[in-house]
């Protein structure tokens, strides 16, 4: 099973992406196939709302997009970060959600991955949740099943850092993030194991109506 992680920083040394890699290591020690994406490194463009995607399985932009979907519709398993930016997500993030939208439009190609999110941002209470919650939306929309962080259990992984590296100086913060990767793991085995009972899932994705 393949866990693909998300770091929405605009940094390349990001808090962000040592929350997702330390995710992803856990997943890797857990015997699972991970893949780190690192927005800082792609080119992104804005949605156009071009309906492209409405009659075509493809995005009319063509940038970087359209490999990061490719590995998201591959995976089991996706966990996203993002640094709080004025209490929500990074707009290299906002950007990337609303090109996913051939995933939803086109057999709804998201459905029931296990999600999860991380949040960092410089002040304790900076508006991470909302950060969490912006990424919880996309996830429900795109009909996924979202988790939470197991034994803290609450909302998914949430640190205080300022500059590159903080992050590593958040005890309380790093243990939501390793509790984030054990709920990914765990939930990863429920339904590996009852797939394996039942065969396929009776359950398939809906039809979209509307976007
Ligand atoms: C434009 C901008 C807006 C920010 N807004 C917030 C905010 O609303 N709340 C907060 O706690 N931190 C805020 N920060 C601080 C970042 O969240 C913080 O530096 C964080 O460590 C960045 O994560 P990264 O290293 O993964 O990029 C802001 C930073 C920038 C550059």
């Amino acid at each position: 099973m393949r866990v693909v992680g998300v770091s929405g920083s605009h940094r390349r040394d990001a808090n962000t992406r040592i929350m997702v890699e330390r995710v992803l290591e856990a997943c890797k020690k857990a015997g699972l196939e991970t893949e780190l994406i690192t927005l800082a490194d792609r080119k992104i463009g804005y949605c156009t709302n071009c309906d492209y995607c409405k009659t075509n399985y493809g995005c009319s932009i063509k940038d970087d997009v359209w490999s990061i979907l490719t590995a998201m519709e591959k995976a089991d398993a996706i966990v996203i970060g993002s640094p709080t930016y004025f209490g929500g997500i990074s707009g290299r993030l906002r950007s990337l959600f609303d090109r996913t939208l051939p995933l939803r439009r086109n057999g709804m190609k998201l459905s029931a991955k296990i999600g999860a999110a991380l949040a960092t941002g410089g002040s304790r209470n900076g508006g991470q949740e909302y950060v969490i919650s912006d990424i919880h939306r996309w996830m429900l929309i795109q009909e996924m099943t979202v988790v939470g962080d197991k034994t803290t259990a609450h909302f998914g992984g949430i640190c205080n850092s300022r500059n590159p590296g903080d992050v590593l100086n958040d005890e309380i913060g790093l243990k939501t993030v390793d509790n984030t990767a054990q709920r990914i793991i765990e939930t990863l085995k429920q339904k590996k194991a009852s797939s394996s009972c039942s065969g396929p899932p009776k359950t398939s994705p809906s039809n979209h109506q509307g976007r």
